[in-house]
């Protein structure tokens, strides 16, 4: 089996063949990464440029430990200190990296379509790392292999996004990857924070109240609130959103039923999420951060070997 895509640019473009592709894969490297050798020759010989121009702790180190899991060779990029800060075009920089004899492209931007541009102008494969407001591809798909893990399947599983939907790539990526795996969907925050057009564009039940989102869903993926993409102010103050927004133990607690709770990180502790939820016996956030390394292995290893 082979992925349908060349590169791995949003989760809109992936069949749920794709996915499952993915997420089967990952589940045999997450064994790979069990053993005391962790290390497969899969990806000997193959040059992988991490390209980030906006900041990360999880993805880039992710993605630089599955290279090397795999036995790639690494180069990391850092636009802050790299001649992109002295006026280098994204272009350039990536045709001055390829003309290295470099295989794949990981990237992060801060503008949406920023991959999309780069597939249009060079041959190597892409994987989105994350592009401004629009997808989180590889995010989405370590929530939903996280998801299987603890729930067994992603079919009727109903998930609660919780949050800063308008500003959230990890949310659009979800909605689109819950969708094609058969999953139910509720968004739930501030009515500033929730796009419009979200009704129209994807079958989503919306909710305005958090208590309600909680109550219905098996997983609440909770999101952080991201005061660097936003020029106003869409709420009063951090405290006043965790009042209303914030998910706290005692809420848990009230539930007819066990829940997930899933963040992306990085957390906003007693914002968007209290730190006796973060850290409580329902919350699997650091078992993502752990899938997020089998799931770029498989991602890698699958763009690779479909170049062969
Ligand atoms: N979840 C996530 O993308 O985290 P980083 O920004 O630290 O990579």
């Amino acid at each position: 089996m082979a992925l349908s895509t060349k590169h791995l640019l949003g989760i809109k473009d992936l069949t749920p063949q794709d996915i499952t592709l993915i997420l089967d894969t990952a589940k045999q490297f997450k064994e790979v990464l069990q053993r005391p050798v962790k290390k497969v020759p899969s990806l000997r010989d193959v040059t992988i440029v991490n390209l980030f121009y906006e900041n990360s702790t999880r993805t880039r180190m992710s993605f630089e430990l599955a290279e090397k899991r795999l036995s790639a060779d690494t180069l990391n990029f850092a636009a802050s200190s790299s001649s992109a800060a002295k006026g280098e075009t994204l272009l350039d920089t990536v045709n001055n990296i390829l003309s290295m004899k470099v295989d794949m492209v990981v990237m992060r931007h801060a503008a949406s379509g920023a991959p999309h541009f780069l597939a249009k102008h060079i041959n190597a494969a892409i994987v989105n790392a994350g592009d401004g407001i629009n997808e989180h591809p590889t995010q989405a798909l370590l929530d939903a292999f996280s998801m299987i893990e603890q729930h067994g399947t992603l079919q009727g599983l109903r998930v609660a996004i919780c949050g800063d939907i308008m500003h959230s790539r990890v949310a659009m990526s979800n909605m689109y990857l819950l969708h094609k795996m058969g999953a139910e969907i509720m968004v739930a925050g501030p009515p500033t924070l929730i796009p419009k057009y979200l009704a129209q564009a994807m079958p989503v039940k919306i909710t305005y109240n958090i208590a309600e989102a909680l109550e219905w869903c098996d997983v609440a993926n909770v999101l952080r609130i991201q005061l660097e993409r936003q020029n106003l102010p869409l709420f009063s103050t951090l405290r006043e959103y965790n009042l209303a927004y914030g998910v706290k133990k005692e809420q848990l607690e009230k539930l007819s039923k066990k829940i997930t709770i899933m963040h992306p990180g990085p957390i906003n502790r007693g914002v968007e999420l209290d730190s006796e939820v973060a850290d409580g016996n329902q919350s699997i956030i650091l078992h993502q951060v752990e899938n997020g390394v089998a799931v770029r292995m498989a991602v890698l290893y699958l763009l690779a070997n479909r170049e062969k």
